[in-house]
């Protein structure tokens, strides 16, 4: 098979990836899809960083011996830590991580409050506090870690009650200084986003980096000529290391 024929491989702790692989089968609809998600092993963003890198490896490992042309890390905490390994470990590849949107919320309005959800292990991260420096000039960011919401978007609840007093409890502290942008910084928030939507109000924007990442991801498979030339619809195939979860996903990606 020619190269890029091959499937595009991407990996995350569990479920949560579903919101980068809907932007990147809209953004690529003639591509082929191997998605690998760890729900065996998640929550990753309450371990260390040690075994997120292992178990990121562990994962990336059984997709690239499936035969993958790119490989997207469609996993805040699994890029933080373990990124710069991947890509010394996959050379011949373009391996695309993800990083909380923190540049499009700088430019919702001068100088904005920016809240940036995500899971503890991201924000104790160096990668993340390498980016507020880049950033800390042009906003006041806000960084929320949020233990507790994974396990539910795992389970598929994604708006029940327990869901949104979780949510309350975790930003009400913030928003009395009405933040101008949130940034949903793990990829299992977005399916949050009506929760999080009703408790910080109208007025914040929410941002996740779906859209950007898959618009990345599809640049460097043009560049590289990696790029599928054929016209037919592209499968998605499903390889979860907790059996059943294969259903919550399809129905994740049906329902966005
Ligand atoms: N979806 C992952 C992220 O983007 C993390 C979820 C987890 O804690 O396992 O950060």
């Amino acid at each position: 098979m020619r190269k890029k024929d091959l499937p595009i491989g991407v990996f995350d702790s569990g479920v949560g990836g579903i919101s980068v692989l809907r932007c990147l089968t809209r953004q690529m609809p003639h591509e082929d899809f191997i998605y690998a998600g760890d729900s065996a092993n998640a929550p990753y963003g309450t371990k260390s960083p040690e075994e997120i890198l292992n178990l990121t490896l562990m994962q990336t490992d059984k997709l690239k011996e499936q035969g993958v042309k790119a490989l997207v890390i469609a996993c805040n905490t699994a890029t933080s830590a373990a990124i710069s390994d991947l890509r010394k470990k996959y050379t011949d590849m373009p391996v695309i991580g993800i990083e909380p949107a923190l540049k499009p919320a700088t430019l919702v309005k001068e100088h904005p409050l920016v809240l940036v959800l995500a899971t503890p292990a991201t924000v104790a991260g160096d990668k993340f506090l390498q980016q507020v420096h880049r950033f800390e000039h042009d906003a006041v960011i806000m960084p929320v870690g949020c233990p507790g919401l994974v396990e539910y978007v795992e389970k598929g609840q994604t708006d029940t009650p327990q869901v949104r007093a979780r949510v309350r409890e975790l930003l009400t502290p913030f928003l009395a200084q009405k933040p101008d942008a949130v940034v949903l910084g793990c990829t299992h928030y977005p399916f949050l986003a009506g929760a999080i939507r009703d408790v910080v109000g109208e007025g914040p924007a929410i941002l996740d980096g779906g859209e950007g990442t898959a618009r990345h991801t599809c640049h460097l498979l043009e560049e590289g000529d990696l790029l599928s030339d054929r016209k037919r619809t592209g499968q998605v195939m499903f390889d979860m290391s907790l059996p059943g979860q294969e259903a919550l996903c399809r129905q994740l990606l049906q329902d966005s």
